[in-house]
């Protein structure tokens, strides 16, 4: 394998000191794993019951069917349903928790939480038919919560979730219900698909697929209403100037790496490590404490708060290389087990928080939000206990960071796009998608993959996407990649911009008091947040009269690589987004299916996938789409 393991130059002066120290990384253990088994590249393997595990001979001198009959179609559906439906379950799951804080809130439970954005809550209240005139926040709160926990509990099977219902436009909303696609219930939706997918149930290919689109649309609703919720709890994100890579470590500072996925406790330990900085300061650490983030923990701040991203998900253990990373906190979601032995070889504490997401040889902080800020302070307390014991003498932080300017939900972008025409903020978007400034909108979300470069595709594909004045949105780690590498500013803007698009960021940057243009790549947020991208390019579509398979709109996902992926990749087909992947899904093993997600997706959804590897040719690919939407719409 010559392949490099990384872009970021971080990872390339913490690796050597890795193998120095005997410390294997994620890169050491994907080499290690070679070769993988094509029969599980393929996703023809099955293991679904003990008679198995099975697997179908690709070149088609072997078997052809499974013990129980199952063929290499039915594997393949059955198999990728159910990393859907893995998805959509730790989002929703994650969305759950936030709803039923909410509800804690509303009806004083929670002392350590409060609503930090009234107007959003009432916002949010009146997109899903809420009546709240005259009505107190607790009181619009309680309604807000209770209505979101239905898409929980809703078992008539003809009322689809709420807040799908309230997100979509209306043509896509039709065309679903048609196929028979919209979600009732979540949480029996993510049962279904383990349901069906049990040997001796759903062997149909085609029938597997628009039951796992079901289940993406399941994680649309439970992703839009965390992020929904979590702006109402702890505020609207809004532009701000950071940083990001691993030279956010402080030498000085006890630092703390918040990971993982969920704010609930991050943003607690951000307000404990404000209360606890003198005693920081008394433990030796004249810079306080320094809290960064990691992976979409990392993002949920940055965005909201403008804390520091020290770096996205494959590098995670790279942090704790550096030696200077004294207590890494995570929740859930995306956290490698192995850093509990990496922190081990250091003096850093790894702590664990949620009761169903330990890792052995790590600390366990059992967090609830009943007890928020006293298990905040528990965790602050440990990491100032394990700075007195770093040693200094083994502490690289690489020199580099860059700055990022983050924080564009939906409010931000039409808050900018306001200060050119307040009283009808879309226009100025709508005008320079129509005139050819802006040629079209990418989405860049997603996590890394060790099949690909770290963080390569991302920028070869904005950069040359961007040149061609196509305007870029990222969340996730693919956000993470772009802050580390310096496309999230107004430089970047001016460097890599095409000149149409360069005019526009400009022209709204300027007039939104940024002195400038805005960055090159718009941070909206951690992976929940790609319903923020939705419900922008849902009011596009809304004030042009058309459905989004109609939009210049594409998404991208070049180093996918979670069930979370698998889901928000099939969601974003199933609301007629053409979605490129820059690594090969497991489902070629089945012609079938691959053609189903290919092609058929097209005539059904209006969206589909593209796999491309090569990140210049996907560019193309995605500008020629760009084009014939365009072409579609006349323009
Ligand atoms: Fe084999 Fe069928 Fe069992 Fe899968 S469900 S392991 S194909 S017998
Ligand atoms: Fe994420």
């Amino acid at each position: 394998m010559t392949m490099n393991h990384s872009i970021d130059p971080a990872v390339a002066a913490l690796l050597p000191l890795a193998k120095k120290e005997g410390i294997a990384t994620v890169w050491d253990r994907y080499k290690a794993m070679q070769p993988q088994c094509g029969f599980g590249q393929l996703g023809v393997c099955c293991r679904i019951c003990w008679k198995g595990p099975c697997r179908i001979d690709p070149f088609g001198d072997g078997p052809q069917r499974g013990i129980c009959g199952a063929d290499a179609d039915t594997i393949v559906a059955r198999n990728v349903i159910r990393m859907i439906a893995s998805g959509a379950a730790s989002h929703s799951e994650h969305g759950r928790h936030v709803a039923l804080a909410l509800l804690g809130v509303a009806e004083g439970k929670l002392p350590d939480y409060r609503i930090r954005d009234e107007e959003k809550l009432r916002a949010v209240a009146a997109k899903l038919g809420l009546e709240t005139d005259g009505k107190e926040i607790p009181a619009i709160a309680r309604e807000v919560a209770l209505a979101t926990l239905g898409d929980f509990q809703n078992q008539d099977h003809d009322t689809p979730c709420t807040w799908l219902a309230s997100t979509l436009t209306e043509k896509r909303l039709e065309r679903l219900a048609g196929l028979h696609a919209l979600p009732h219930n979540i949480d029996a939706v993510v049962t279904q698909i383990l349901a069906r997918t049990h040997v001796g149930c759903d062997a149909d290919p085609a029938n597997l697929i628009l039951g796992g689109v079901k289940g993406a649309l399941a994680d649309y609703d439970g992703m839009c209403l965390a992020t929904e919720l979590s702006d109402v709890l702890f505020g609207t994100p809004r532009p701000a100037v950071t940083a990001a890579n691993l030279g956010v470590l402080k030498e000085d500072a006890v630092n703390i790496a918040v990971h993982g996925h969920n704010p609930l406790l991050s943003e607690v330990v951000c307000d404990l490590a404000l209360l606890m900085d003198d005693e920081a300061r008394r433990a030796g650490a004249a810079g306080g404490i320094n809290i960064v983030g990691i992976c979409c923990t990392g993002n949920e701040v940055m965005v909201r708060h403008g804390i520091p991203l020290a770096t996205n998900y494959l590098s995670q253990e790279m942090a704790l290389v550096t030696g200077a990373v004294d207590a890494m906190v995570v929740d859930v979601q995306c956290i490698m087990p192995s850093v509990s032995e990496i922190g081990a070889c250091f003096h850093t504490e790894i702590i664990t928080t949620m009761d169903d997401n330990r890792i052995p040889g790590a600390t366990h902080v059992r967090f609830r939000e009943t007890t928020a800020a006293e298990n905040a302070r528990e965790i602050v307390s440990l990491a100032i206990a394990a700075f007195r014991r770093r040693n200094p003498q083994r502490v690289v932080i690489p020199d580099f960071r860059q700055t990022a300017v983050v924080g564009f939900g939906t409010e931000a972008i039409v808050g900018a796009l306001a200060a050119l025409n307040a009283d009808d903020p879309l226009k100025p978007l709508i005008d320079s998608i129509a005139n050819g400034s802006i040629r079209g909108i990418a989405l860049f979300a997603g996590c890394n993959n060790t099949r690909t470069t770290q963080d390569s595709s991302f920028v070869t594909m904005a950069k040359k996407l961007a040149r061609n004045n196509v305007l870029l949105l990222a969340t996730g780690c693919g956000a993470g990649s772009f802050a580390k590498h310096g496309l999230m500013t107004q430089e970047a803007t001016e460097e890599h911009a095409g000149d149409s698009l360069k005019g526009v960021l400009t022209a709204v940057g300027t007039a939104a008091g940024l002195g400038g243009p805005l960055p090159l790549v718009l941070h909206m947020g951690s992976c929940v947040d790609n319903s923020r991208a939705v419900e922008v390019a849902v009011a596009v579509a809304n004030r042009l009269g058309v459905d989004l398979d109609q939009l210049p709109l594409v998404a991208s996902a070049p180093e996918a690589m979670s069930e979370k992926a698998v889901a928000i990749g099939t969601w974003s087909v199933a609301l007629g987004i053409p979605t490129h992947l820059g690594t090969m899904p497991q489902v070629t093993g089945s012609p079938a299916v691959t053609e189903l997600l290919t092609e058929t997706a097209k005539d059904l959804l209006g969206g589909y996938f593209m796999v491309e590897l090569d990140p210049d040719k996907a560019a193309d690919r995605l500008l020629a789409v760009i084009d014939e939407r365009r072409q579609g719409l006349g323009i």
